[in-house]
């Protein structure tokens, strides 16, 4: 069939294959023409399939040889009907890794279910003995809790006060201002369930319980900090509750990996277009504008050029991993530099849709989201009739 981008807000329901499969190509060569990366050699990423876990399994696989499984919540395709895009980009992603002698499975399922970590863990006991690294990089709206049963929705609110800020809905271009009201009730608590660090340490429990962590496996997640513009929704927001809480179960996990010579991380990214971020109000004008300046200043990089810039000057340099004083990773330093932050403050001011696709990256912004869903690659004939059928080798 012919496939076209059909964007329903910040969604795009369909999903081109040669399109996801151009775009993980591109990842591994940017990985190769890197250099190899003394680093682990037996990787289960959770989160594998797009954006920083899907950069993850590349830099891994491509960087260090390594063996990989891949855990993701994904769709597969119908007769007619695309699969979403992770499905795709782990179609390409295994033809690949396997074309090059390298073992790669994957697990399409909910990662916080019992079930699927049960799946994992046997999987791991009979094909790879033990891991040495856990790459944990889920990002998901809900989570039930395997023991109890309760489905905890995250939101995306400010705490204490209505936010009021500039935005942009990044099809049209238009900026306009986008109030956000407080969170309530159970907001919060809700919000760590999903995406603070109690199943990252599930996972971590469950793999050691079963002796399938290698001496001296290290386990990373990601987290964000951001810049005072966005602080109020993100950083002091309840998803920023979420973060602190990811960041305080890595001491409690390291704690528990003291006796394997273990040590859990957590790394602080950049800002980037993922299906994650361009949910968040706010986030996609600072990231338009954001694009712009490191684009300018030659310091620009995609999620391929987070990871392994993380693995190869941080994780795996040979010597002590450098964190910051809260003890975290901090591959968002050129984001976060104060020449960076101070021309994105003077620049949020101007801001107007009238001068946006000026001042900022608009198209830069586009371009990464339709290149999130297999669109707008250089290479990919877009008028060629495409198989949406592709299947994950290693699951069908
Ligand atoms: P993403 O939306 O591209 O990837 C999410 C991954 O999680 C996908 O592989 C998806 O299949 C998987 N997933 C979601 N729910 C699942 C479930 N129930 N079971 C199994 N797999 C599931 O997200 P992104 O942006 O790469 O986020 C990953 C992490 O990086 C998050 O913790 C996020 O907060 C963090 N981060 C993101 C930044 C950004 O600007 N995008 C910046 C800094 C950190």
């Amino acid at each position: 069939m012919i496939i076209e981008p059909r964007m329903r807000g910040f969604i795009c329901l369909t999903a081109h294959p040669a399109g996801c499969e151009q775009s993980v190509k591109n990842q591994i060569e940017y990985v190769k023409s890197k250099g190899a990366i003394d680093g682990a050699k037996k990787v289960l990423v959770i989160g594998a399939s797009t954006g920083f876990g899907l950069a993850s399994r590349i830099s891994s696989a491509f960087g260090s040889d390594a063996a990989t499984i891949g855990v993701f919540f994904e769709k597969p395709p119908l007769a007619g009907k695309t699969a979403s895009p992770g499905w795709y980009n782990s179609a390409a992603f295994e033809k690949e890794a396997h074309k090059a002698g390298l073992y790669a499975k994957s697990i399409n399922g909910d990662a916080f279910s019992n079930e699927v970590k049960r799946e994992t863990l046997d999987l791991i006991k009979a094909d790879l003995g033990q891991v040495d690294l856990v790459i944990y990089s889920l990002a998901s709206p809900v989570r039930t809790n395997p023991n109890t049963g309760v489905t905890h929705r995250s939101v995306l609110k400010p705490i204490g006060n209505t936010f009021t800020n500039k935005t942009v809905d990044f099809h049209t271009g238009k900026v306009s201002e986008v109030s956000i009201e407080p969170c309530s009730g159970d907001d919060i608590e809700n919000t760590i369930a999903v995406m603070g660090g109690e199943d990252w340490a599930m996972w971590i429990d469950a793999l050691k319980a079963e002796n399938l962590l290698a001496p001296g496996a290290n386990t990373v997640a990601y987290s964000y900090i951001g810049p005072s513009v966005t602080e109020a929704v993100y950083r002091k927001g309840t998803i920023g509750r979420a973060k602190d809480h990811l960041e305080a179960t890595a001491f409690e996990i390291s704690d528990s990996l003291a006796d394997i010579n273990g040590k859990a991380y957590v790394s602080v990214n950049k800002a980037l277009v993922t299906q994650a971020s361009s949910a968040i109000p706010v986030i996609p004008l600072y990231i338009s504008l954001l694009y712009k300046i490191m684009k300018a200043e030659g310091i620009h990089e995609g999620c391929i050029e987070q990871i392994q810039r993380l693995y190869q000057q941080r994780l795996f340099t040979g010597g002590e991993v450098p964190v910051d004083e809260k003890g975290r990773i901090r591959i968002d330093d050129w984001e976060m530099r104060d020449d960076v932050q101070a021309q994105v403050a003077q620049l949020w001011e101007q801001a107007t849709t009238e001068n946006l696709a000026e001042i900022g990256d608009l198209e830069g912004y586009r371009k990464d989201f339709y290149n999130l869903f297999g669109f707008d690659l250089a290479g990919v004939d877009y008028n060629a009739e495409a198989d949406e059928m592709v299947q994950v080798e290693s699951i069908s």
